[in-house]
């Protein structure tokens, strides 16, 4: 990982207080100038960090750029069944990346997040309309891993993780509908989309990724008409009361348990 992605995790790990640049120059064993460096190189990609002398570094509060570094400093201590985590600023489709990965042999857990999608794509062909303001992200589960293979009850159970996701973290109550959408007041927030790949003349099943979209702080209003009138945000802009990270981590976590949920 590169300095300023270290610096990072320390910021995001320590959000509600300053960490002192020698401090973490010598925990990461670089110099104090390499540590401003990598300050220099995050708030050049959009990061407001404040600066006091003889305190430190502290990420300013209303910063909500996801990354695997945020993504990870969100994850429960001694949680260990992520894989990978890859993020992009835009992916054509994160299920079309997740898919290419899992063919190529990427382990369960491996995670593709980005922050739009230029091809969205939900169930039957249609498309799934995916701006900034939203989370999309796919996780690879493999087989061997789950409590069953059986597409309806991990349908079942990635919706009931993710509804759970979003009601510890943020108290706003979503319930299912339709084949695996999750609603609030009658308008749809979340599409899940399962595809699955298997070995086609015995049927063994090889992969599953778990397609997930939530409109987070998304601008509705801007949305195609025909999206519009059907769906809504969890929150309006700058009124979130989580942050983008904490809830890719939390979703990751449910989706990872692998438990059933009653
Ligand atoms: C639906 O509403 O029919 C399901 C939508 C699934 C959308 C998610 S967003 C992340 C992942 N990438 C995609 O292209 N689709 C899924």
């Amino acid at each position: 990982m590169s300095t300023s992605g270290k610096v990072l995790y320390i910021l995001e790990s320590n959000k509600d207080s300053f960490s002192s640049g020698e401090e973490m120059a010598g925990q990461l064993g670089v110099s104090r100038n390499a540590v401003w460096k990598a300050i220099k190189e995050l708030r050049e990609k959009g990061y407001m960090i404040e600066a006091v002398s003889n305190k430190g570094y502290r990420l300013s509060g209303d910063n909500d750029i996801i990354s695997s570094e945020g993504i990870k400093a969100c994850l429960t201590p001694g949680f260990d069944r992520a894989g990978e985590i890859f993020v992009f600023d835009s992916l054509t489709s994160t299920s079309d990346k997740a898919k290419e990965l899992a063919i190529k042999g990427a382990p369960h857990g491996t995670v593709v997040v980005a922050a739009s999608q230029t091809g969205g794509r939900g169930r039957k062909d249609h498309s799934f309309f995916s701006p900034k303001g939203g989370l999309y992200m796919s996780i690879v589960l493999r087989p061997d891993f789950l409590f069953s293979t059986d597409s309806a009850e991990l349908t079942s159970f990635t919706g009931k993780a993710v509804t759970e996701a979003i009601r510890e973290l943020t108290g706003i109550e979503p319930y299912l509908g339709g084949i695996n959408d999750l609603y609030v007041d009658g308008k749809k927030v979340c599409g899940i989309l399962l595809e699955g790949g298997s070995e086609f003349d015995s049927g063994t099943l090889q992969w599953v990724v778990a397609g997930i979209g939530i409109n987070f702080d998304s601008d509705i209003e801007s949305f195609p008409k025909e999206v519009r009138e059907r769906a809504s945000s969890l929150f309006t802009r700058g009124k979130a009361t989580a942050s983008k990270n904490a809830l890719i981590a939390r979703v990751i976590e449910k989706v990872l348990d692998c438990q059933p949920i009653q």
